[in-house]
């Protein structure tokens, strides 16, 4: 199958095929900066059910990074502990083990993913992450009422959209006018990529997970999640969970009038969430708001 992908300047095309295009989007995660290495300790640690706040310390413990970001996020005003937070292993009882393993994961990614400004007039970073930690943050909730598992469902949240870069640093001039055509048309972003450039930004950001070695639990329901239909199988909840959480999470930054916001009857059926509960998660989706906002300031 060859595509159409369009240069910066229009007139002049060039011709790719699919696997050049495949090509193109790993070299493009090739040069990302590496993870770093406390991202692997703490998915070790998310695999151990039994882990606790010693596991989760010496996982973060060893990147200076990662830890000061950590107390910064335990400081911000949100959390208004009367005390400063001074070290990992005081944070973690005070957050919870569940708010520090996500929020440690997430900045880890985001030190890889975050830096780079060549893609960020495409995508507006502070935007897309800002949507990324509510998706995540609502994930999470929504496990609680759904009584399921939440191992994975905070960074599975907030790498959700991840594959955005990837195609903007790819294809910048053909990913801007994926972009200004959804916005024009009023258009799903993931149909017009598909047409486009033949994968959506699910697709990718499950390319780049790949890559990175994060479990499949974590990268079936990335790669999913703008499917027309729920897929069948183990990773079906979690899909499901994260077109559920996306479409709230875009009823609170574009209306619920936005086809973005737009929630799929089928999803709502096999989570069997009530419309009632479903207006609760988007009223406790507007209070977490100065949360995620905490969350973010730490990020940056
Ligand atoms: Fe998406
Ligand atoms: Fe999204």
């Amino acid at each position: 199958m060859r595509v159409w992908i369009i240069t910066c300047n229009a007139a002049e095309a060039a011709f790719m095929e699919q696997h050049e295009i495949l090509a193109k989007m790993r070299s493009v995660i090739d040069e990302l900066p590496q993870l770093p290495g406390s991202v692997n300790r703490i998915l070790k640690v998310l695999e151990d059910p039994e882990a606790g706040v010693r596991k989760i310390t010496e996982a973060v413990m060893p990147d200076p990074a990662l830890t000061t970001k950590v107390l910064k996020v335990a400081n911000s005003a949100y959390y208004g502990f009367s005390a400063t937070i001074a070290s990992v292993s005081r944070a973690v009882p005070l957050l919870g083990l569940e708010t520090i393993k996500s929020l440690a994961l997430s900045l880890g990614v985001f030190e890889s993913m975050g830096r780079d400004q060549k893609d960020s007039e495409l995508i507006p970073k502070n935007e897309l992450w800002l949507h990324s930690l509510t998706v995540a943050d609502t994930m999470v909730e929504m496990a609680k009422r759904l009584d399921v598992e939440a191992e994975y469902l905070f960074i599975m949240g907030f790498l959700h959209d991840v594959g955005k870069l990837v195609l903007a640093r790819s294809f910048p001039d053909l990913y801007k006018e994926c972009l200004d055509r959804a916005f024009e048309e009023g258009r799903d972003l993931s149909e017009i990529e598909r047409k486009m450039i033949r994968f959506d930004h699910g697709e990718v950001g499950a390319l780049l997970l790949t890559r990175w070695k994060f479990p499949k639990v974590l990268v079936n329901p990335v790669r999913f999640h703008h499917k027309d239909k729920l897929p069948s199988g183990p990773d079906t909840v979690d899909v499901a969970m994260v077109r559920v959480a996306d479409a709230l999470a875009n009823r609170l930054l574009h209306g619920e009038d936005h086809p973005k916001s737009r929630i799929r009857q089928a999803d709502l059926d096999y989570l069997e969430l009530q419309q009632s509960e479903l207006e609760s998660l988007y009223a406790y989706q507007k209070e977490a708001e100065e949360k995620v906002s905490s969350w973010l300031a730490a990020l940056n």
